[in-house]
């Protein structure tokens, strides 16, 4: 499709060959190739969050970050989670870890940058958790200002990334809301399934409660339907649902299930290292496009 049909709607434009529809029912944009950037930072961070677990946060973290990295854009991934599955996924021994974002929260005297460490994948950086992190909860809640305390963190390497995606919990917990806290924007992966959908009212409600008290400038970048599977009535539902609740902020790329990124997984690669040319691959290459074109990263 050619960049002037996805311009044109719907009506009026008989002569033309229809658009294509999209699995989101809105006809599908091209999004155009990612140039790259001239300078670097500072960061946009970009907490992704869901407190339903399964949901495919850790994955969309991984294979967004990877396809933004691919286009050359720095990128710097947060574990935000306990279990340790983003740093698991990226190579790193949990056990073997030195310096953590744990210590990094709890302890004012760890520098960030000597948690970070750099990854097989050119242009990503990973800041490991490991279960030490299940402490930071309780330990948090005597803290000063116990909400901002990845934020400060975080602003001290801002500048030398151009995205910052944190993977959180799942939880809506002290821990995520550091992250919303931290972020200019939020990307919410859900599962599309009917019982998934009930979750996001009260992430929904999270998110203004942050933006309220905390985080005034932070936006739903959108949100991201994943492990779809076009040949369910179920899954073309729930999309429809979706659009009816979230309009323009659902993302037109949606992620198909795939047994790849299970695959992936085990490799301890993103897909887009593992499976380069797989349709889930190019989904989240679409996906970092689109979110480009939003202004949602550089
Ligand atoms: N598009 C997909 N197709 C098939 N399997 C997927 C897809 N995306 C993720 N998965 C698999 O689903 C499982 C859950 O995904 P993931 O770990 O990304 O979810 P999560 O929201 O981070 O979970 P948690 O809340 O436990 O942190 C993983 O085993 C992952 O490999
Ligand atoms: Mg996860």
């Amino acid at each position: 499709m050619s960049s002037e049909q996805s311009s044109t709607t719907l009506a009026g434009n008989s002569q033309d060959s229809d658009p294509v529809m999209g699995p989101t029912g809105r006809p599908q944009t091209e999004f155009p190739e990612l140039r790259a950037l001239d300078s670097h930072g500072p960061a946009r961070i970009i907490a992704m969050v869901n407190q339903k677990g399964g949901v495919g946060k850790t994955t969309s973290t991984i294979n967004l970050g990877a396809a933004l990295a691919e286009a050359g854009r720095k990128v710097l991934l947060v574990d935000f989670d306990p279990q340790g599955a983003l740093s698991a996924g990226l190579g790193t021994n949990p056990h073997e870890l030195d310096l953590t974002v744990y210590n990094v929260l709890m302890d004012r005297k760890v520098q960030i940058r000597d948690a970070i460490q750099s990854t097989s994948v050119e242009n990503i950086d990973l800041l490991p958790a490991n279960i030490d992190l299940s402490a930071a909860e309780v330990q948090l809640v005597n803290e000063v200002a116990r909400e901002q305390v990845l934020d400060r963190a975080l602003r001290k390497v801002a500048d030398d990334y151009d995205v910052i995606l944190v993977d959180c919990q799942p939880s809506l917990g002290l821990l995520t809301i550091n992250a919303l806290t931290a972020s200019h924007g939020v990307i919410i992966p859900l599962i599309c399934e009917f019982f998934a959908l009930r979750a996001v009212a009260l992430l929904v409600e999270t998110i203004e409660k942050v933006q309220d008290r905390l985080n005034p400038a932070l936006v739903v970048d959108g949100v991201l339907a994943t492990m779809y599977d076009a040949r369910t009535l179920h899954g073309r539902e729930v999309i429809a649902r979706l659009v009816e609740a979230f309009g323009d902020k659902v993302f037109e790329t949606v992620i198909k299930r795939a047994i790849k990124f299970a695959d992936a997984t085990v490799a301890a690669e993103p897909i887009t290292a593992y499976a380069g040319s797989h349709t889930g691959a190019e989904a989240y290459r679409n996906l970092a496009r689109e979110l480009v074109a939003r202004g949602g990263a550089p």
